[in-house]
């Protein structure tokens, strides 16, 4: 439980590069790099509509990222080429040092819908994942492997369930339970709470943000909910709306590793984080896409913390963009 996220520590990079000491992250901290991803449709018409274009975006190992942004704007689509289930246009993206080339077991996805196999059990959905990653594995070792996941998302006794038998908030525990369960490297998340009760929804937030920081899990999240950004994320990707949608800024959630749902709102910053990510949502991810600051650099977009009120000049590259909340 006592294991912090990688993030917290601010590891300058052991080879050299372009950043260092500019307060950006090296490239020796980059576990997930996006670099300069397009993802273009075809029109009626013989033209293309760009979604995205030159999106450049890096993740340290352990890092738990959301991403946010109005609908449409390519927040999947951005996820979708991080699971290797879509190729982008341009661009690639390197995990562990590695150019991605279509889905791998060391990323696995959680949609919103979540995917069971209907006709087996809890113990069966989770176990044939398992079985998947080590196909040579004696049933036994599976099936305790599967147990376990099944355990850590506190679905035990359940085991023998099918899914018609569990309520919404269960069959997202068997989802979560079924990606952990593979160990993979990475968590790919794409809103999926927004189709619980709210009570559901905070319990399983808990138990996410628990296992992230117990395993150190490095987790890419998209959500439409300001609030679990902040309580979840240590970093929020801010994108303007689409079509030709961009990273408008990330912003640093200053709120400690060790956080408290109850008493979140007590914490130093928070108001000054949430306004921001409101104002962001109200009005920037709008304007911002109209007009990008001056100076702004989609490779290096600018990194804000708004607990200060201000962006930590050191984060900054390039002149900053408007930034108060
Ligand atoms: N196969 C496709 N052909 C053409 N356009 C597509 C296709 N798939 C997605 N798009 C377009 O790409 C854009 C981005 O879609 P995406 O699903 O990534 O958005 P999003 O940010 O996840 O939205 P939401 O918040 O509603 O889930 C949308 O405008 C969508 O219409
Ligand atoms: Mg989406």
């Amino acid at each position: 439980m006592s294991k912090l996220l990688p993030f917290v520590r601010r590891v300058s990079g052991a080879v050299p590069d372009q950043n260092a000491g500019t307060g950006r992250m090296s490239n020796a901290e980059k576990f997930i790099s996006i670099e300069g991803i397009a993802r273009r449709y075809p029109v009626p018409g013989g033209r293309t509509t760009t979604i995205f274009e030159n999106l450049w975006l890096a993740m340290r190992r352990g890092e738990f990222v959301c991403m946010i942004g109005h609908s449409g704007c390519g927040k999947t689509t951005v996820l979708n080429i991080l699971a290797g289930l879509e190729a982008p246009s341009e661009g690639a993206v390197i995990v562990d040092g590695q150019g991605i080339a279509g889905t791998s077991l060391d990323r696995a996805v959680i949609f919103q819908g979540h995917a069971l196999l209907p006709w087996r059990s809890v113990l069966g959905n989770v176990a044939y994942a398992v079985s998947s990653r080590w196909r040579k594995a004696p049933r036994a070792e599976i099936e305790a492997r599967a147990r376990r996941a099944i355990a850590t998302v506190g679905l035990a006794g359940s085991e023998h369930k099918r899914p018609s038998e569990l309520s919404g908030g269960m069959k997202q525990r068997v989802g979560i339970a079924r990606a952990l369960s593979i160990e993979p490297k990475i968590l790919l998340m794409d809103e999926p709470f927004s189709a619980l009760d709210a009570l559901t929804r905070g319990t399983l937030q808990d138990e996410v943000r628990r296992i992230c920081v117990e395993t150190g899990q490095t987790v890419f999240m998209i959500t439409h909910d300001v609030d679990e950004a902040i309580y979840l994320a240590d970093r929020i990707v801010l994108m303007t709306n689409g079509p030709e949608a961009k990273v408008a800024e990330i912003v640093e959630n200053p709120l400690p590793t060790n956080r408290d749902r109850t008493q979140l709102h007590h914490a130093p910053g928070y108001y000054a984080l949430r306004n921001h990510l409101i104002d962001f949502l109200v009005t920037r991810s709008r304007t911002l896409r109209e007009a990008m600051p001056e100076g702004y650099d989609p490779r290096h977009p600018p990194i804000v913390r708004p607990s200060s009120g201000e962006p930590d000049a050191a984060e900054l590259g390039p002149p900053p963009p408007a930034r108060r909340a």
